[in-house]
């Protein structure tokens, strides 16, 4: 059975979506078989960054509605991309359904507040050992990601140590219905650089 990695946050705008859809196109140049299911479908999910593109991402993006279990039996990996802020009967049902479950957070104060909450909410629900908190937009330089990671790690949490720096490339990504490794900048490669340890972090 593939491992179910859900992405999810109690914050919206935290980049949810551009670490489903990166995470699952690292896993596939590694040569594991992977599939994206988006839960969200409203603008910005990865299903529409995937149908920016005539030739889409290089892996299946799915509608939730379209997901048939038994296609899925044979994948490495099974990735699900989920909106901002879902309903706390939705996240129980994420939490049991995931393997584990990525809490992207901006290692701002607002966002590291919300992103307590919601491992608070993990933690009584008994599902705090699948939890990892992965930070993201995280400036390249200063030492703000490091703090957080230290913070969150000081109070018990996980937290990967891979972290995804803030680039203007992901942006570019996703306009453009591509990876950020596909578009040409010069932060493309530092960026994917990223996202490909942060996978060796989760499979
Ligand atoms: N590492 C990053 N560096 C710079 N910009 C980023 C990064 N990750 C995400 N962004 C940008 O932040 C914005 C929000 O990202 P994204 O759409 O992935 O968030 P989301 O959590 O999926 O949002 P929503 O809750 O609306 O679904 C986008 O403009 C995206 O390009
Ligand atoms: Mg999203």
């Amino acid at each position: 059975m593939p491992k179910v990695i859900a992405i999810t946050s109690e914050k919206g705008g935290v980049g949810k979506s551009t670490l489903a859809v990166h995470l699952t196109g690292a896993l596939i140049e590694r040569g594991l078989d992977a599939a994206l299911i988006d839960e969200d479908g409203r603008v910005g999910s990865s299903l529409r960054w995937a149908r920016r593109r005539e030739e889409g991402l290089g892996f299946p993006v799915l509608d939730a509605d379209e997901v048939k279990p038994k296609k899925l039996a044979a994948l490495d990996a099974v990735l699900i991309d989920t909106e901002g802020r879902p309903r706390r009967k939705d996240l129980r049902a994420l939490a049991e359904r995931a393997d584990l479950i990525l809490i992207p957070s901006g290692p701002t104060m607002l966002e590291l507040e919300a992103t307590r909450e919601l491992l608070d909410f993990f933690e009584d629900e008994g599902a705090a050992r699948r939890v990892r908190v992965v930070l993201t937009r995280v400036p390249p330089t200063g030492q703000a990601g490091e703090q957080a990671r230290e913070d969150l790690r000081d109070d018990g949490w996980t937290v990967c140590n891979t972290a995804l720096r803030s680039y203007t490339v992901y942006q570019k990504a996703a306009e453009l219905g591509a990876l950020c490794r596909d578009v040409r900048d010069p932060r493309a490669e530092q960026a994917w650089d990223d996202v490909l340890r942060l996978s060796r972090e989760v499979l």
